[in-house]
């Protein structure tokens, strides 16, 4: 049995980097739940390591989530970080100070020298806070290894116990040398060897399709795009012929988009795509609706319904597989959940009606885009399809805001073709994560010639970005922007105006629905 790095996900947004991070080491990780982690203890001699990760509870109210005390024998190492190191200093007896304020964004920290965490990094580091608690007594036993400008403590430890407390986010890219402090835990404290692979990944998510679906057959939802690509590909390895695989066009497609993926699929991977026209169901299922989640839901149901359909029309056919990806799952969780806030239903996870007559098999559900596209190099799919720009799953019906009719698709789709083309023309396209248009429901007045106009307003969006969990608009040259707008106007009737979205994610969301 490998050996392993286990992280109790205490409900943050970022859990899921912790663990990628690791395997970004080589090293095998397991999320598990608060509640697992007795069960966890009692059958595995192999783990490593435990990470506690943050959460956006304060460990001073009563229903915050806890763990077992036999994680802290002092045999297996202990990283807390934000909420996981508040959750050990309430368990030695320190003290969490709850303030009103939420601290968030980056901090000046000035780290010990001393301690095994901070080897090999500078005294004074930038990193990334989000927490609203913090340790103000420290527990017996530990000692403070780091400090923020403002005397908060940042970090603390008990060698003897093997327990480790971290208040920043090492996990994300904000905080400088967040990878080397890990990466100490990880090689020092815990004293790991490098042993785990993507080709691991692939080996165990065909193992789990096969187990599954065993002799049976699955329907496979096919967009085009990266995520469902690789899903398929995997599946073919699992269950070969007997995968189905669906492009269901919900007529919130881009330009000319349905033909070339089904030639691709055809010519460059050699999947019969069998592609089913549903856009008039789709249109009429989102009349009169303005509410982004619930359009999300009604396309995510409607979606489900025609796969339950072509599954019976093909004869007995009980799973679908799904390229749903970690950041969908973060942004969907679900409204009942006590650790996670939803964000938005992302169409394949949290948009799913709860009947369904399907089985839902998500091989790619831990892994963030960019180690998809790394799998999808291993699986050798062309890098025109592994560098497919992401494209959400209920297409640009969540790129009109407000209600959806075939006009303003139309408006959308022109001024979305008119944008990439004048990316790729500038060489822009290669530099961004990400981009779109967006129709906006509102009017505003304009002039051509001497004629007063009341038309739409567009809005262009274009991100960079690693995983899409965090983003910054792109700075695209004004020249750029100016042609882009310009053939707009002229050529896409009804729309008199367009605007450049420069907001980050965090605070918005990298689309606008
Ligand atoms: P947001 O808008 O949440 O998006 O910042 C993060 C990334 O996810 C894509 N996205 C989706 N992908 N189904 C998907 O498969 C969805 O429902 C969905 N919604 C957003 C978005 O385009 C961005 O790349």
């Amino acid at each position: 049995m490998k050996e392993k790095i286990v992280v109790i996900d205490f409900g943050s947004q970022y859990t899921q980097l912790i663990a990628r991070r690791i395997r970004e080491m080589n090293i095998y990780t397991e999320i598990v739940q608060p509640d697992e982690v007795d069960s966890m203890l009692n059958g595995s001699s192999n783990i490593k390591g435990i990470i506690l990760s943050g959460g956006p509870k304060s460990v001073n109210l009563p229903n915050a989530p806890d763990v077992s005390l036999r994680m802290f024998s002092g045999k297996i190492p202990v990283l807390g970080i934000c909420y996981g190191m508040q959750l050990i200093a309430k368990y030695f007896k320190g003290k969490v100070r709850s303030s009103e304020k939420r601290e968030y964004g980056h901090t000046l920290v000035r780290c010990s020298k001393k301690s095994p965490l901070f080897k090999d990094i500078p005294q004074d580091i930038t990193v990334w806070m989000s927490h609203g608690d913090d340790v103000q007594i420290l527990p017996k036993g530990f000692v403070e290894t780091a400090k923020t400008e403002n005397g908060v403590c940042a970090a603390f430890e008990s060698p003897y116990n093997n327990i480790y407390g971290i208040q920043f986010h090492v996990e994300v890219t904000q905080t400088e040398y967040g990878t080397q402090i890990l990466r100490n835990f990880i090689f020092d404290v815990c004293g790991c060897k490098p042993n785990w692979f993507l080709e691991d990944f692939i080996t165990n998510a065909v193992e789990e399709i096969k187990k599954e679906v065993r002799d049976g057959r699955a329907v496979c939802a096919l967009s085009g795009g990266v995520d469902s690509t690789v899903a398929a590909m995997i599946a073919n390895k699992a269950i070969g012929n007997r995968l189905l695989a669906i492009l269901v066009d919900h007529g919130f497609m881009r330009k000319g988009e349905v033909g070339s993926i089904k030639r691709y699929m055809r010519d460059e991977l050699g999947i019969n795509l069998k592609v089913i026209d549903a856009s008039n169901e789709f249109l009429s299922t989102l009349k009169g609706i303005t509410d982004p989640e619930e359009k999300r839901k009604r396309i995510g149901e409607q979606f489900i319904r025609v796969f339950e359909r072509e599954a019976l029309r093909a004869g007995n056919i009980r799973y679908l597989i799904q390229g749903t990806i970690y950041s969908d799952v973060i942004e969907s969780a679900a409204s009942g959940s006590t650790t996670i806030s939803r964000i938005k239903s992302h169409h394949n996870v949290g948009g799913l009606p709860e009947k369904m007559n399907l089985r839902i098999i998500e091989p790619l559900r831990t892994l963030f885009k960019d180690e998809v596209r790394r799998v999808g190099a291993i699986l050798n799919i062309p890098e025109q399809i592994l560098n497919r720009q992401p494209f959400p799953g209920p297409g640009i019906a969540i790129r009109i805001l407000g209600e959806v009719t075939s006009e303003r698709i139309e408006i959308v789709r022109k001024a979305d073709a008119i944008f990439r083309e004048t990316l790729e023309e500038s060489g822009w396209k290669k530099r961004i994560w990400q981009s779109f248009a967006v129709l906006l429901p509102i009017r505003s007045v304009g002039v051509i010639g001497d004629e007063r106009t009341y038309g739409y307003v567009v809005a262009l969006r274009a991100v960079n970005s690693v995983e899409g969990m965090t983003a910054s608009w792109s700075e695209i040259p004004p020249d750029v922007l100016r042609k882009a707008s310009k053939r707009i106007t002229n050529e896409v009737t009804g729309v008199n105006r367009v605007v450049y979205d420069i907001t980050d994610k965090p605070p918005a969301t990298i689309e606008w629905e």
